[in-house]
């Protein structure tokens, strides 16, 4: 929304100058004035207008080029509040590897207990890999319906001293919340589904996707550009939740 705002800035001072220069000017024979004085603030004039064409066409460009559309939030506290679970997938789209990228940077900028980063992403496009993850959950249908689905596993072994890492839940939670915030600021829709703990979804994932047994399967997480792009948030805000300074 931005974009087109600074955009419509950008195009109406175009005209208004267009328009100064046209009116100021035109009367006279400029090229052919006399005054020299004349003839250079014309020659000003028209090369800040032409440079501001340049900007107005490079911003088209960026408007019409970018992943995100007129109405994809940009900044945090928006894209925070208008992430939901997308379940229905446009099927004439695709998500694009940068798309991808840009969600797992997004996964690995979380915080981690000790900065272990006890993470790995199985990214599956192949559509018979992803209609075999959608049968090892019953809830995760949606799951053949996606463009790309992001698989996020933990490390449950922490690093070089080889003890058990007990934060790799909380860890990979982090980093699939914000996986799912990046889809969001992208346009695109995406749904946490669940694979720990439940032993049998798990069992299921790792045959799948051939997971060594130190990780951790946590969720699946489907992922394509919204079916109905106007679906809104749940209204989740519930003050009474909150306390002030004890429970
Ligand atoms: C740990 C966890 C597991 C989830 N598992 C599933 C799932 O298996 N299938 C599904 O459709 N949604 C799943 N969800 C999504 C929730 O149903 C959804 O977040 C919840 O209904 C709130 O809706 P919202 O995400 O649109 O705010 C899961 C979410 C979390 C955090």
């Amino acid at each position: 929304m931005n974009a087109i705002i600074a955009l419509i800035l950008s195009a109406t001072g175009f005209a208004v100058l267009f328009a100064a220069i046209w009116i100021l000017h035109r009367p006279l024979d400029v090229h052919s004035c006399p005054k020299a004085g004349v003839r250079f603030t014309h020659r000003v004039l028209e090369w800040i207008l032409t440079a501001w064409a340049f900007v107005l066409f490079w911003q088209v460009y960026c408007l019409f080029s970018s992943t995100q559309t007129a109405d994809t939030p940009s900044d945090a506290l928006s894209v925070i509040a208008q992430r939901t679970s997308v379940r229905r997938y446009d099927q004439t789209r695709n998500v694009s590897d940068e798309a991808v990228e840009t969600l797992l940077r997004a996964a690995m900028s979380a915080p981690t207990a000790l900065n272990l980063q006890p993470w790995e992403f199985v990214a599956v496009r192949d559509k018979n890999t992803l209609a075999a993850l959608a049968g090892a959950n019953r809830f995760g249908a949606m799951i053949a319906q996606a463009s790309v689905a992001i698989v996020v596993c933990g490390d449950t072994i922490q690093g070089v001293k080889g003890t058990p890492n007990k934060w790799w839940m909380l860890d990979c939670s982090a980093a699939t919340e914000n996986m799912l915030l990046a889809a969001t600021a992208q346009g695109l829709g995406a749904v946490w589904t669940a694979v720990y703990p439940h032993e049998d979804r798990v069992a299921a994932v790792r045959r799948i996707l051939a997971i060594p047994e130190r990780y951790m399967p946590l969720c699946v997480v489907p992922i394509g550009y919204p079916a109905d792009p106007s679906a809104k948030p749940k209204d989740k805000w519930k003050p009474e939740r909150i306390h002030k300074e004890k429970f």
